[in-house]
C-alpha cells in the first residue's frame, strides 16, 4: 500500500526558534497520538534543518529542505548541496516548487540535475507540478502537467521513479486560499497516476505517493484526503500554524 503523507511546505517564514517550536509542538502530538500510518514531513529553511532534525521524533517526522544545489559542491556561493542536507539528517528534499521555477528560473534542465543529486544521495524528492490559471482555463492542465514530469521524472529509471513522491500543486491555489475542488484534484492525481502507469507500469503507478498542495487547510484536507487517488497533502500557509497542520495530519 502506498504511503499517506502530509508535508508541511514552511517556505521563507519562521526563525529558527519559532521553527524549532513549531517542530516541538507538532512532534510531540504526533507523538502522543501514535497513529503510525501517516508520514509527517516538515519543509524547513535549510538553517532549521539539523536543530529540527535533533527535536522532532525522527521515527515520526521527517525533515525536507526546500531546495538543493543543482551542483555537487565546488564555488557556488551560497548553495546548499545535496549532500548536505543529507549529511543533517534530512531525508526529503522539496523539488520543483512553482515559486522556485517562476522566481528563480528552475528548468527542467535545472531540475533533473537536483533530482539526481537528490536521489545519489539518498534523498526522497517531492516533486511538485502545476499549470497557472490561464492554463486551466484553456483546459490545457493534462498536457501541461504531463509535459512537466515528461521533461523531468519520467526521465528516471523505474527504480529510481520508484523513490519520487509527487505534489500536484496548482499554481492558482497557490496561497490564494482557493483549493481545487476535490473533484478537481482527484480528477488530476488520477490522471498522473494513469500517465506513470502508461510510463513505468501500473505496479509501480499503484505505488507511488502522489500529493495535492494548493490552500490545503483543516477545513478542507479531510474531503481531499478521502479522495482515492489523494495521498496527502503538501501544505503550505497551514503548516506554520501546529494546531492547523496537526488538525490536517488528523485529516487522515
Ligand atoms: P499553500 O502553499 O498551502 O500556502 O497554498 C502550498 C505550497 O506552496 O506548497
Amino acid at each position: 500500500m502506498r504511503k499517506k503523507i502530509v508535508a508541511g511546505n514552511w517556505k521563507c517564514n519562521t526563525t529558527l526558534q519559532a521553527g524549532v517550536e513549531l517542530a516541538k509542538e507538532v512532534s510531540n502530538v504526533v507523538v502522543e497520538k501514535g497513529d503510525k500510518d501517516v508520514v509527517v514531513v516538515l519543509g524547513t529553511p535549510f538553517t532549521h534543518i539539523t536543530k529540527v532534525v535533533d527535536t522532532v521524533d525522527n521515527a515520526r517526522i521527517g525533515v525536507a529542505s526546500q531546495n538543493c544545489a543543482a551542483e555537487a559542491k565546488g564555488a557556488f556561493t551560497g548553495e546548499v548541496s545535496a549532500e548536505m542536507v543529507k549529511s543533517t539528517g534530512a531525508e526529503y528534499v522539496i523539488l520543483g516548487h512553482s515559486e522556485r521555477r517562476e522566481y528563480y528560473g528552475e528548468t527542467s534542465e535545472i531540475l533533473n540535475k537536483k533530482l539526481a543529486l537528490t536521489l545519489e544521495n539518498g534523498l526522497t524528492p517531492i516533486f511538485c507540478c502545476g499549470e497557472a490559471l490561464e492554463t486551466r482555463e484553456a483546459e490545457k492542465q493534462n498536457e501541461w502537467v504531463k509535459a512537466q514530469l515528461d521533461e523531468t521524472v519520467f526521465q528516471l529509471s523505474a527504480d529510481e521513479f520508484k523513490k519520487v513522491v509527487i505534489a500536484y500543486e496548482p499554481i492558482w491555489a497557490i496561497g490564494t486560499g482557493v483549493t481545487a475542488s476535490s473533484a478537481q484534484a482527484q480528477e488530476m492525481l488520477a490522471y498522473i497516476r494513469s500517465i506513470i502507469a502508461e510510463k513505468f507500469g501500473q505496479e509501480i503507478a499503484d505505488a507511488t505517493s502522489i500529493l495535492y498542495g494548493g490552500s490545503c487547510n483543516a477545513k478542507n484536507a479531510n474531503e481531499l484526503f478521502g479522495q482515492p487517488d489523494i495521498d496527502g497533502g503538501l501544505i503550505g500557509g497551514a503548516s506554520l500554524k501546529a494546531e492547523d497542520f496537526i488538525q490536517i495530519i488528523n485529516a487522515y
